[in-house]
């Protein structure tokens, strides 16, 4: 994932958030953070409920605009996204006020090792293009009202919910394989609906399942990056208690026999470090997972710990957090970070200007300094 614009979104009037393997957004509260990470939430949605179902998740079109100064303005999204070493791909979302209700756009332009793929929807109109080797030849498939064959289709409808070509099913995947993780460790420590592994609720609610689904080797890494942060925890099962599911925790002292604890026992910070170890660990890891404030009930030793370990994990998956914490803003590179903040009624996001890289290289002042004197500068302002 190269990029997300965002476009009259909620608080943002025009703002670029550039990703990378790892990236750190920082700001006051209210400055925009949560925003960004709402429009990776929305989009990542489309693919597993359809976009209808995402929009009134969140009360619906109108609250998605962007308001100020009295006006509303309609949300555009676009992600940009590369595979390999091919051409940059994107994938362009945008919703227009028609009436009381709004007519979805998209477009896309994908590069892919199969081939190049081309379609937009036009308030349900459709038409898409691919250049696909078939057959070992190289092919241009297009379509002509393409939305005849699709007539149950109404507008209000992404392309990428239904996947009727090659091309949206590469941008549904994508979209899928973004993660979000906002922990609520009760939550994880109920008893928990068995549920399809497909999706890791982010909210951490169907992580008894998620784990049951894990191969041996992977609940064993796991069980090894959690005793880091939280010493003792030899062994994790799962729990059937008539229809429902959950985690039980083993612990104990080297040398002593260990304790069965089930998860609504736990520490909220043991779960909620459980949960996003977890969250990394699917099957196939997600390219970029999305982490809110990892440092809520964490002690700071094992924060640090914590954030070693997404480190590592950062090989594997793009990762992206929000956080307040001076902590972890010392142990981020300067290049890495992302600030967030208000001017004109609108969020605005950069990365951190060039002359404050320059003073923490120098090692006059660490980040974390910085940004507890509210002195963490953007870029081009
Ligand atoms: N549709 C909208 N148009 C304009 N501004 C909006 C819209 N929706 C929300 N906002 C603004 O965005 C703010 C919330 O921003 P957000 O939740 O992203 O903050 P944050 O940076 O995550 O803060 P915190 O650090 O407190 O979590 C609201 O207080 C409101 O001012
Ligand atoms: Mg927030």
């Amino acid at each position: 994932m190269l990029r997300l614009h965002l476009i009259n979104f909620l608080s943002y009037r025009s703002a670029v958030l550039d990703l990378g393997d790892f990236v750190v957004l920082v700001g006051p509260n209210s400055s925009g953070k949560s925003n960004a990470v709402a429009a990776i939430k929305l989009l990542r949605e489309i693919p597993f409920h359809g976009l209808p179902t995402a929009i009134s998740r969140r009360g619906g079109f109108r609250q998605l605009r962007h308001r100020s100064g009295g006006k509303s303005f309609d949300p555009t999204l676009r992600l940009d996204f590369q595979f390999g070493q091919h051409d940059e791909s994107f994938y362009e979302l945008a919703l227009r006020a028609t009436g009381n209700r709004y007519t979805v756009y998209e477009r896309a332009e994908i590069h892919h090792g199969d081939g190049s793929f081309w379609f937009t929807n036009r308030g349900g109109t459709y038409e898409w293009e691919e250049l696909r080797e078939v057959a070992g030849e190289k092919r241009r498939i297009s379509s002509e009202r393409f939305q005849e064959e699709f007539l149950n289709v109404q507008a209000g409808h992404s392309i990428v919910s239904i996947t009727p070509t090659y091309g949206s099913y590469i941008v549904s995947e994508l979209l899928q394989s973004m993660q979000t993780v906002e922990i609520n460790p009760a939550r994880v420590g109920e008893l928990q609906e068995p549920s399809s592994v497909r999706d890791f609720e982010p909210d951490g609610s169907n992580t008894a399942s998620v784990y049951d689904s894990l191969p041996g080797e992977s609940r064993q890494e796991l069980i090894d990056e959690l005793s880091a942060i939280v010493p003792g925890i030899r062994r994790i099962a799962v729990s059937r208690f008539a229809d429902k599911v959950t985690l039980k925790f083993y612990q104990g002292k080297p040398g002593a026999n260990s304790h069965e604890f089930l998860a609504k026992q736990m520490s909220d910070g043991t779960l909620r470090a459980f949960s996003i170890l977890l969250s990394m660990l699917r099957p196939s890891p997600p390219a970029l997972v999305v982490i809110e404030e990892p440092e809520i009930a964490i002690h700071l030793g094992a924060l640090r710990t914590l954030i070693d370990i997404l480190r590592q994990r950062s090989e594997r998956s793009q990762i992206l957090i929000t956080t307040h914490s001076a902590d972890i803003v010392d142990t981020i590179d300067p290049q890495s970070l992302r600030v967030v903040w208000t001017a004109e009624r609108s969020s605005h996001i950069s990365r951190v200007a060039d002359h404050t890289i320059k003073t923490v290289r120098e090692g006059l002042i660490t980040p974390g300094q910085l940004l507890r004197s509210d002195a963490l500068d953007p870029a081009g302002i």
